[in-house]
């Protein structure tokens, strides 16, 4: 039922002419600046959906006249960092590591890259701060099997050891009980020589010597310091690869241990391998 709005006195306040039953309705409308500030949402969002990507369609979307589209603007992004990283890139591998240690610049973006790429590519078997494990040579220290020089590092990364790489670092230590050139009790002696060289608790057995430089001197030297050239390891630090206890040791020279590396040429850039080669450098043991 419709009448005419009437004054109410308890409320100070016109009705609407509505009743039901007995029952009025006051006329009470939303503020004026919640109206104009609703219509406002309204044109806004018509005019968002002119300008801007707004609705779905079957099988694309409404464009916008302004034509924006993030997926251009994280593109664009990406490549002002790839031509950044280019020229940086270009920069590193024309660089000797003089002139890269003495520039800021290079030297952190050798730092940055080298640190991301052997998160993902190396830690895996060099452990995340390269400290290494069991077999996995730590590359903090300064103790090098195959030489820690920057060219070394280089070329150890590039070609890989005992790996596929045409010029792979190669030398295998003989397994001497395998091949029969030494017999158990002759490895048991030279294995307490190898423990006696750092171990001065321990007495080298009698003997023990000669097995020692018939056998072992060739490749890990008259003074057991090692060979970079052989890849083999100092017998003489207390530095171990593959363990110091003498199951460990019997084991190494029993059965050799043959240590493999991937060759990273190919898989990595020439940048990349340069970055790593300074990172691996930089981390305390560079020669
Ligand atoms: C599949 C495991 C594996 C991965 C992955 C790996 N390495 Fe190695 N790396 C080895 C082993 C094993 C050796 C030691 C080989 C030996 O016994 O002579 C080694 C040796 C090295 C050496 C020589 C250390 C020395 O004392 O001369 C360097 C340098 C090195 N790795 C760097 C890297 C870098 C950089 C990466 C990543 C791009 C990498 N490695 C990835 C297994 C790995
Ligand atoms: C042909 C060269 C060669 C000869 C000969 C050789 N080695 Fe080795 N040795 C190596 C190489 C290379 C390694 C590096 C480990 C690998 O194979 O991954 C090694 C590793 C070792 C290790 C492990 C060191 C560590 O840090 O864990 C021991 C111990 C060792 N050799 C002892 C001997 C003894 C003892 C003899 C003699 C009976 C001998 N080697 C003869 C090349 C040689």
């Amino acid at each position: 039922m419709s009448n005419e709005p009437e004054y109410d006195e308890i409320t100070d306040t016109y009705t609407t002419g509505h009743e039901w039953d007995g029952v009025k309705e006051l006329d009470t409308p939303m503020p004026r600046w919640w109206l104009w500030t609703l219509y406002a949402t309204i044109i806004w969002a018509v005019g968002y959906w002119i300008a801007m990507p707004a609705w779905p369609l079957v099988s694309d979307y409404t464009k916008g006249v302004l034509g924006y589209s993030q997926r251009d603007v994280v593109a664009a992004q990406l490549n002002e960092a790839k031509e950044a990283r280019k020229i940086y890139a270009e920069r590193l591998l024309s660089a000797d590591l003089e002139t890269i240690e003495n520039n800021q610049d290079l030297l952190e973006f050798s730092m940055a890259s080298g640190k991301a790429v052997f998160g993902d590519n190396c830690a895996g078997c060099h452990g995340s701060g390269a400290s290494g494990a069991k077999g996995y040579p730590n590359l903090n220290d300064d103790d090098w099997l195959w030489g820690g020089s920057l060219d070394e590092i280089h070329e150890t990364i590039t070609v890989g050891i005992r790996g596929v790489h045409e010029d792979t670092r190669l030398s295998d230590m003989p397994a001497f009980l395998t091949d029969e050139f030494l017999d158990e009790g002759q490895i048991k002696d030279v294995a307490a020589y190898v423990t006696a060289l750092s171990d001065k608790s321990v007495t080298a057995p009698a003997g023990s010597l000669e097995i020692y430089q018939e056998n072992c001197a060739a490749c890990h030297g008259e003074d057991a310091t090692g060979n970079k050239e052989f890849g083999a390891p100092n017998l003489a630090d207390s530095i171990w690869l593959f363990g110091d206890d003498q199951q460990s040791l019997i084991s190494t020279i029993s059965y050799s241990r043959k240590g493999v590396m991937p060759s990273w040429a190919g898989r990595l850039d020439p940048a990349t391998i340069k970055a790593l080669a300074v990172y691996i450098h930089t981390l305390g043991g560079g020669e």
